[in-house]
């Protein structure tokens, strides 16, 4: 068993964490890896307070263990994706921990949870931010590595990202973040300071995921040479840098990706999704990723997926790959350290 700060906090089996993967980590994906032994984010996406409260309610239905909540703080088409009544929600709700990423999160939103009993965490890619961060009191900081799937700022590898974090906001624990997808690469997190992992994309290829079935299999053959960084995406949310998975649309603009197009005129429509219980037409570039509701054309869609998509080969169920990965990590610090003890006895 592997015990960091991340274990010990949350009173977890394994130093594991899900990423909060709007439209795609739901409550059965958030519940089955914190039954798993790991700690499970609940995306809110774009989900109103309300409906948030129902995705909470849901997951305690799946779960009795610890998971968290995860928040991006931008405005986008559908309003700002975090607001004060979102974290009243969380709050009386008794939800352990909120992640927010994307922008940090203002004082006053920290002091609320903390004051309620809540931790408070911030995913980031900047030094400078998670610095500032932990000095007004954010509890845990990811750090995103530019490997990483779906919006990322940065474009360090976690390789560098991570060390670096690590030192800059000691005593505060650092989870890692992107292109971890097995024991080895969990292995190499602990290896560089990491008080645990947060593994996004080897879990869109789960039974548990809300992913279509086709983003799945696209997960499971994409090499590393069909991930790409691009800003095509987004009339919802305007030239943010995602990565994804090439397809016809992103072939299309490479080159020319570092901005979100115009829409066509006359406008075109790319697909069909629900969102919140409401019929949404997909227009040309949407940035909403398919779930099993979404019809029309995959190769037009936004397939958010990290580098380690290049790992992924099957789809699994998510308590199987938590507890394989964890075990696998186990297992390579264990010989690392034996490897070790049989040199200093030579
Ligand atoms: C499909 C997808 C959607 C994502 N959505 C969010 C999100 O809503 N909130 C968030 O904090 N991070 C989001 N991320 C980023 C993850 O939190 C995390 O940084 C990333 O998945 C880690 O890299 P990996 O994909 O290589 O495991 C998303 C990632 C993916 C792949």
């Amino acid at each position: 068993m592997i015990r960091t700060k991340l274990t010990e906090r949350y009173g977890i089996e394994r130093p594991f964490v899900s990423a909060g993967m709007g439209f795609i980590a739901t409550p059965a994906l958030a519940a089955a890896v914190s039954n798993a032994g790991g700690l499970g984010q609940l995306a809110n996406g774009a989900a109103p307070p309300e409906v948030l409260r129902k995705l909470i309610t849901a997951t305690r239905a799946l779960t009795g263990r610890p998971f968290a909540v995860n928040f991006i703080i931008e405005t986008t088409a559908f309003g700002p994706l975090a607001t004060d009544a979102h974290l009243r929600v969380c709050i009386e709700e008794r939800v352990p921990a909120v992640v927010f990423h994307w922008a940090p999160p203002p004082v006053e939103w920290v002091r609320m949870l903390k004051d309620a009993g809540c931790d408070v965490w911030l995913q980031t890619s900047s030094i400078t931010t998670a610095q500032a961060a932990t000095a007004s009191g954010v509890d845990i900081v990811i750090a995103q590595g530019g490997e990483a799937g779906g919006h990322v700022r940065g474009t360090t590898g976690l390789f560098t990202l991570l060390p670096r974090m690590v030192d800059a906001v000691r005593p505060a624990p650092v989870i890692a973040a992107g292109g971890i997808a097995d024991g080895r690469g969990m292995a190499a997190a602990l290896c560089l300071g990491a008080a645990g992992v947060c593994v996004g994309t080897r879990l869109i290829a789960t039974v548990e995921s809300n992913a279509h079935d086709e983003y799945k299999r696209r997960i499971t053959e994409a090499t590393e040479e069909d991930i790409v960084r691009t800003c095509i995406f987004g009339p919802e949310w305007p030239d943010g840098p995602m990565r994804v998975i090439r397809n016809r649309v992103v072939r299309e603009w490479e080159g020319n990706d570092t901005k979100t197009p115009p829409q066509p005129n006359p406008p075109q429509i790319i697909g069909k999704t629900m969102l919140g219980g409401r019929e949404y037409l997909m227009p040309k570039f949407a940035a909403i990723l398919p779930t099993p509701e979404t019809t029309g054309d995959f190769e037009e869609m936004c397939l958010a997926a990290g580098e380690s998509a290049a790992l992924v080969t099957t789809i699994g169920s998510a308590p199987a790959i938590v507890q394989t990965i964890a075990r696998e990590a186990e297992q390579i610090l264990e010989q690392q350290r034996a490897a070790v003890a049989s040199m200093r006895s030579k």
